[in-house]
């Protein structure tokens, strides 16, 4: 088996990107550049599984690059390109649409969450999403996945396809066994209006997520707005227990001021939710604005944007191919 470590992850262009793709994912993706060789994909074909506008998708696809760059992904280090400018991650999709079980699918949390009550009008793409995904990472025989505490069961299902492959086709460790990489302290923010579920672009409120181009002013107004708890702040863990959305507001900021849960707590205890919201607005206003000011500034040259794009495909087309090669003969097409 190639030992080579490898890293991939892909992010949906389906709008703005906000802190939960910048605490889960981004942030993460940006310091692994430094240890392992990256490639960040913006994976048009999964957006599709849910109808998107054309030309709306094709200006998603350039801001989540911007958005990449602006966090500081450096595509002289890391591989950036989309989905759908490499035809081998849907023809590998394909091949494993064959090795993944019916079963499996319908154990995925997420579809049931994205398909609602009415499951017959989703779309097949929505209900194969998972394999797709495995289809992207195995296509490039990753070895490490960073993600955000919601992807980890398709990261499984990634691992159970893996290894079907491998035995089905008699070829121990032809496929590495992908492993997530999932922040420790902060694995899934949660939406400002409701601390029960995820930060998401999806969610109709825009109160509920801080988005990476938001202005100082749209921050400080959805921090004041999040909501909390009338009691104090606590100075444990177990008395925000039924406070999702108390526990969020410290959670994040706890990772925005790089201190760990019990130094955030200890130093907001006995105090009004409020203090810690000034606090929290004031850092993130700092850490998110600049980020919003570089990705407007790169989406004015969007002819940048598509060369870069047009790099990372030609690079990540020779891996695809080669291994592709490999695969297509395990499998006995000629
Ligand atoms: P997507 O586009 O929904 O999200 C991109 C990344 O952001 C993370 N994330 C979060 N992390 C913490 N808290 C949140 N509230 C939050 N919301 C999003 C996600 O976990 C993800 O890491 N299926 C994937 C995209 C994908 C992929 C892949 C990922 C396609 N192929 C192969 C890894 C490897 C998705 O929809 O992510």
């Amino acid at each position: 088996m190639s030992k080579k470590k490898l890293v991939f992850s892909g992010v949906q262009p389906t709008g703005n990107l906000h802190l939960g793709n910048y605490l889960g994912a981004l942030k993460n993706f940006v310091s692994l550049q430094k240890e392992m060789s990256c490639i960040y994909c913006v994976v048009d074909l999964h957006a599709i599984t849910i109808f998107q506008k054309p030309d709306q998708l094709r200006n998603s696809v350039l801001e989540t690059v911007a958005s990449f760059l602006a966090t500081g992904i450096d595509p002289n280090k890391s591989i950036i390109f989309n989905q759908s400018a490499v035809s081998g991650h849907a023809e590998l999709a394909w091949i494993l649409n064959c090795i993944s079980r019916i079963g499996w699918l319908n154990r995925m949390t997420q579809f049931k969450d994205k398909a609602g009550s009415d499951k017959e009008k989703a779309s097949v793409g929505l209900y194969i999403y998972p394999n797709l995904m495995a289809a992207d990472i195995l296509l490039y025989k990753a070895t490490h996945v960073p993600v955000g505490a919601d992807q980890k069961q398709h990261l499984e299902l990634s691992r159970d396809i893996a290894q079907k492959f491998n035995n089905d086709f008699n070829c121990k460790d032809f496929f590495p066994l992908p492993e997530p990489l999932i922040p420790k302290n902060i694995s899934r923010v949660m939406s400002l209006r409701d601390g029960t579920k995820k930060m998401s672009k999806s969610e109709e409120s825009d109160y509920s997520r801080i988005n990476l181009k938001d202005s100082a002013d749209e921050i400080s107004k959805k921090i004041k707005k999040a909501k909390s708890d009338s009691d104090q702040i606590p100075d444990n863990l177990k008395d925000l227990e039924n406070k999702p959305e108390a526990l969020n507001l410290i959670n994040i900021y706890s990772e925005i001021s790089k201190i760990n849960l019990d130094k955030a707590l200890n130093e907001m205890s006995g105090k009004e939710y409020s203090f810690l919201k000034k606090k929290l607005a004031d850092l993130l206003i700092n850490e998110i604005t600049p980020v919003g000011k570089e990705i407007n500034k790169l989406l004015s040259d969007k002819g940048n944007l598509e060369k870069i794009l047009e790099k990372g495909k030609e690079k990540a087309n020779i891996i695809a191919e080669e291994n592709l090669k490999n695969i297509r003969e395990k499998v006995g097409l000629i």
